[in-house]
């Protein structure tokens, strides 16, 4: 086992007694995300404090309810816990209602629609190939099956969104739901015109800004909140908090929003998660992360264009985001390809179809890469160059591997992701996330 800990929890001994096999797993990953460049576009590295909360006794407790509505006893603690998260959350967003319960974001959205639809009911979404997430009307998945979809996409020539498509399409299907807000998509998406479009026909504004929301919050990317009728994001991707999801909604819609999350989709909430999304909304209302939002871009804009100086086209001809989905074709090479020599090489990334991919899912043209975890570790744009270098020269040449892989880990070395945490102590530390 390494020197460092990954445990943040009150007995890292009992974990290590108790289960040496799961405990050296731990050990592991942390040796693995330490060892590479995380480039996954959804991924980041939690503070010790959010970690610290996630790792606590509140894992126990039973509290299906709200804060003073609960069905269960003993839940003054954790009723704080809940509150504050709320209470948090409002004021980083400016929301009127905010819930903090959903397990994940694909629970957020179908707590959403089960708010705003009834079986059968018709919604306007982005397209899975273009940009879109499973839970936005995917055959595949629960959206597509209990909802008449229709869908929108990127244009052709500009790789941006269509409006005028989407208003087509809004006037065509009449839909009861309009949603917006990708998984891949580099742009920033005009919240006003969707409401605009809404409102001409009579329909419901949702935004799901998952990928967006911690740029939301630090002030780098549009906030989506003054449109939309309802605001969906995880809580782990750009927020850097614990893997979960939350609701933002107007008042008006508060009461459905609630009954949608519980009793409806969900039982007992996670409340250890719930107090780890009251530490990172603390976190995220702290200046440090509005420049933490603004690296973060600074970082994508950074790569995407070292990315094209090795013939990787980003698709929309760069980012103001924290990702950059680049089409490989003019290497002649795939996106599973790629992917696969990047991780021999150290680099974690993942294929993604490009808009109009010739390729199927399994292959595509394309792959996706984001700047959260890296401009957590402290990297800056110059460091964004020589990952791009480190990228070209992964999936260009075939036999670079350990050559590339060795200068991976010098400049992961440089930037180690949980620098706080070491063998030495194992005390728990609360370190700003800007020092990670
Ligand atoms: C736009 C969008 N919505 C929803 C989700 C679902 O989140 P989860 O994986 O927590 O269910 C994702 C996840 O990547 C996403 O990108």
């Amino acid at each position: 086992m390494s020197a460092a800990t990954p445990f943040y929890g009150p007995d890292v001994e009992a974990l290590i007694g108790a289960d040496p096999e799961v405990a050296a797993m731990l050990f592991d990953e942390l040796a693995r995300v330490r060892g590479g460049l995380q480039l996954i576009a959804s991924e980041n590295f939690a503070s010790p404090a959010v970690l610290a909360a996630l790792g606590s006794t509140l894992n126990n407790k039973y509290a299906e309810g709200y804060p003073g509505r609960r069905y269960y006893g003993g839940c003054e603690v954790v009723d704080r816990a809940e509150s504050l998260a709320i209470e948090r959350a409002k004021r980083l967003f400016g929301a009127d209602h905010a819930n903090v319960q959903p397990h994940s974001g694909s629970s957020a959205n179908l707590a959403a629609y089960v708010a705003l639809l009834r079986p059968g009911d018709t919604m306007l979404a982005m397209a899975l190939p273009h940009g879109g997430h499973l839970t936005h009307g995917s055959k595949v998945n629960f959206s597509g099956r209990w909802f008449d979809v229709a869908a929108y996409g990127v244009r052709r020539d500009t790789e941006l969104i269509d409006y005028d498509e989407v208003r087509d399409l809004a006037l065509r299907h009449r839909p009861k739901l309009i949603v917006c807000g990708a998984t891949a998509y580099p742009r920033p998406i005009d919240f006003a015109v969707f409401r605009g479009i809404a409102d001409e026909v009579g329909a419901w504004l949702m935004a799901d800004v998952a990928h967006t929301v911690g740029l939301m919050a630090g002030g780098a990317a549009p906030s989506a909140v003054p449109y939309a009728d309802v605001v969906t994001f995880t809580t782990h991707k750009s927020l850097r908090g614990p893997r979960g999801g939350c609701i933002l909604c107007t008042e008006e819609l508060a009461r459905k929003i609630d009954r949608a999350v519980f009793p409806f989709v969900q039982g007992g909430p996670s409340m250890h998660v719930i107090a780890a999304k009251a530490v990172a909304f603390g976190e995220a209302l702290r200046p440090e992360f509005g420049d933490y939002a603004l690296r973060v871009v600074d970082n994508a804009r950074a790569l995407a264009q070292a990315l094209a100086v090795g013939g990787m086209r980003p698709v929309s001809g760069g980012t103001d985001t924290h990702l950059a989905l680049v089409d490989l074709r003019d290497l002649a090479m795939s996106g599973v390809v790629a992917e696969r020599r990047c991780a021999l090489a150290g680099i974690t990334l993942n294929r993604n179809a490009i808009p109009y991919d010739p390729e199927p899912p399994a292959v595509t043209s394309g792959v996706r890469v984001g700047t959260l975890c890296v401009t957590t570790q402290g990297m800056g744009p110059e460091e964004m160059r020589e990952v791009g270098a480190l990228i070209t020269e992964a999936v260009t040449l075939p036999g670079s591997a350990s050559r590339v892989r060795d200068r991976v880990v010098t400049l992961s070395r440089r930037y180690p992701a949980y620098r706080c945490i070491s063998g030495e102590s194992q005390k728990q530390t609360t370190v700003l996330p800007s020092e990670l």
